[in-house]
């Protein structure tokens, strides 16, 4: 099968979450399956093109009643096999991508020009497609910034009368975050080169306003989140963001495949970024690896006190309010109270990263780094004994997944995709691989950390086996990939 993803992040070359990660993984599963795999991004400002190879001659894409151009560079995807390479194809648009940051800047979160700029991508991914005479079986977008890519296939690419070449292609939209919809004045819809009846027959109208992911959510052939448990909970108005009722509308075409993750990047046995390497039959690298955290963030090195890790975007989604809210947070007290030391890192709301370094500057067990750092994040995730992860919503959640494989315990909240990877603690039998509880408050989130501090220092044989099984469980891309395949297959199917 022919598969083109179509997205706004793809690691190693443009990151700010998990999307990346899942783009870049699931495309190099695919083509270990045999699949032909091709990713297209834009090329950003910090993706250096000196690495690419530029393809000759210009992309012309038509757009707002005329044509821009832009150049293509292209790259192999680092980490696919040689006998499986994913090629990736980067849009080289100075005026819309050339600046700093993915979806914005600090003074700037959301460019302004943002509908424009991936409206353009998305049209320019088609046209890559005529250029590289290669039609895929299958466009998969992911979020709001790519959606308007099923839009495009299903009204103006798909339809007679058209350039022609995708008349056989469908595409599947996978939702990763409900929470960012990319909701735009309608002005902007004349940029699209699509007629006003389309505004309203795709769903694009939204309370007067213009909205890409309920668009796309109407138009994809076949829909998708990243968890079976977050698909269950969007369809209820309580998670479904002003949206549920698009997803109850689309329910025989939407479910939930649970994240899978790369386990040659994120696996004690073969990481780079530690001391040393460790598995469950030798965790002596992982005693290393928190001796070196602790020196790292200027900790007293002590083996026995337990260190509890973060690696986060500093946003709403992930609980920071009830963590680090001026005098509501939880963060002082758990500090203050218990025998534990606390690491982070992370980047994201400005009065959040102020709050944490000042919280940081006054609590001698609390340490953190406001700022972007793979190599911090893999020591994080093998020197802390625990992983704190409250989110408010979680779609699925990489890094209680990661935590999982180093045997770094989470302390979740019940929902999302964290209900699909953590099994909590029973303290009678000593099963579970975390920590769990219900409502998000600051309250519940200090006795459940003070739950996990109280099974270090009493029940550690628990701690110990509750590793052990927390690095068995197999998170590998292998199953996740070939329900993608299913589902592009059902898609190809429901068209015929
Ligand atoms: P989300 O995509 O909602 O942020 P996930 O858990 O799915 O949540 O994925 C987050 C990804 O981003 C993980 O790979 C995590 O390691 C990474 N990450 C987040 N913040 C940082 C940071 N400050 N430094 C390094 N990696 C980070
Ligand atoms: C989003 C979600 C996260 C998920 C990631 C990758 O950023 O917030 O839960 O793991 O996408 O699918």
């Amino acid at each position: 099968m022919k598969i083109l993803m179509v997205t706004s992040e793809a690691v190693p070359f443009a990151k700010t979450g998990g999307l990346a990660d899942m783009v870049s993984s699931l495309s190099i599963s695919l083509a270990r399956l045999d699949h032909d795999v091709k990713i297209v991004i834009p090329r950003y400002y910090s993706i250096d093109r000196s690495s690419l190879e530029l393809l000759p001659g210009a992309l012309g894409v038509p757009i707002g009643g005329s044509e821009q151009w832009s150049a293509v560079y292209t790259a192999s995807l680092p980490g696919a096999a040689k006998k499986h390479p994913v090629e990736v194809y980067f849009i080289d648009h100075e005026m819309y991508f050339g600046k700093d940051g993915i979806y914005g800047i600090p003074g700037e979160p959301d460019f302004l020009d943002n509908p424009r700029r991936f409206t353009f991508f998305c049209r320019a991914a088609f046209q890559l497609c005529r250029k590289i005479n290669w039609y895929p079986d299958v466009i998969h977008a992911h979020d709001w910034s790519s959606a308007i890519a099923p839009v495009y296939l299903k009204y103006a690419e798909r339809v007679s009368g058209s350039l022609g070449g995708f008349e056989d292609t469908v595409s599947v939209l996978t939702i990763h975050n409900l929470g960012y919809q990319g909701i735009y004045n309608k002005d902007n819809f004349n940029y699209t080169g699509l007629g006003w009846d389309v505004f309203y027959n795709a769903g694009f109208e939204d309370w007067n306003m213009l909205n890409f992911l309920k668009a796309g959510m109407y138009s994809a052939d076949k829909l998708n989140t990243v968890s079976p448990n977050y698909a269950e909970e969007t369809m209820t108005q309580a998670h479904g963001f002003r949206l549920d009722g698009v997803l109850r509308y689309r329910y025989a075409d939407y479910s939930g495949i649970l994240n899978g993750i790369d386990t040659n990047v994120w696996n004690p046995k073969k990481d780079k970024l530690i001391p040393k390497k460790y598995s469950a039959a030798d965790m002596t690298g992982k005693a290393l690896a928190k001796e070196a955290l602790q020196k790292r963030f200027d900790l007293p090195v002590d083996p026995a006190i337990p260190v509890f890790g973060m690696v986060t975007r500093l946003t709403e989604q992930k609980g920071v309010g009830e963590l680090f809210g001026p005098g509501y947070g939880c963060i002082w007290p758990v500090c203050r109270d218990m025998n534990l030391q606390l690491v982070l890192i992370g980047t994201g709301e400005a009065w959040c990263e102020h709050e944490i370094n000042n919280l940081s500057s006054r609590l001698p067990n609390f340490r953190a780094l406001i700022g972007y750092s793979e190599e911090l994040s893999h020591l994080i995730e093998a020197g802390s004994d625990f992983f704190l992860m409250p989110s408010r919503y979680e779609p699925c959640g990489l890094n209680q997944m990661y935590s999982l494989a180093y045997g770094t315990l989470p302390i979740v909240r019940r929902t999302g995709g964290l209900i699909d990877t953590v099994e909590n603690y029973n303290e009678q039998t000593g099963s579970g691989t975390g920590f769990m509880f219900d409502e998000l408050n600051p309250t519940a989130i200090y006795n459940t950390v003070g739950w996990a501090v109280w099974a270090w220092y009493n029940q550690r044989d628990h701690i110990e086996a509750m590793r052990l099984r927390a690095m068995k469980q197999d998170f590998s891309w292998e199953k996740s990939a070939k329900k993608y395949v299913e589902l592009y297959e059902e898609a190809i199917q429901g068209k015929k």
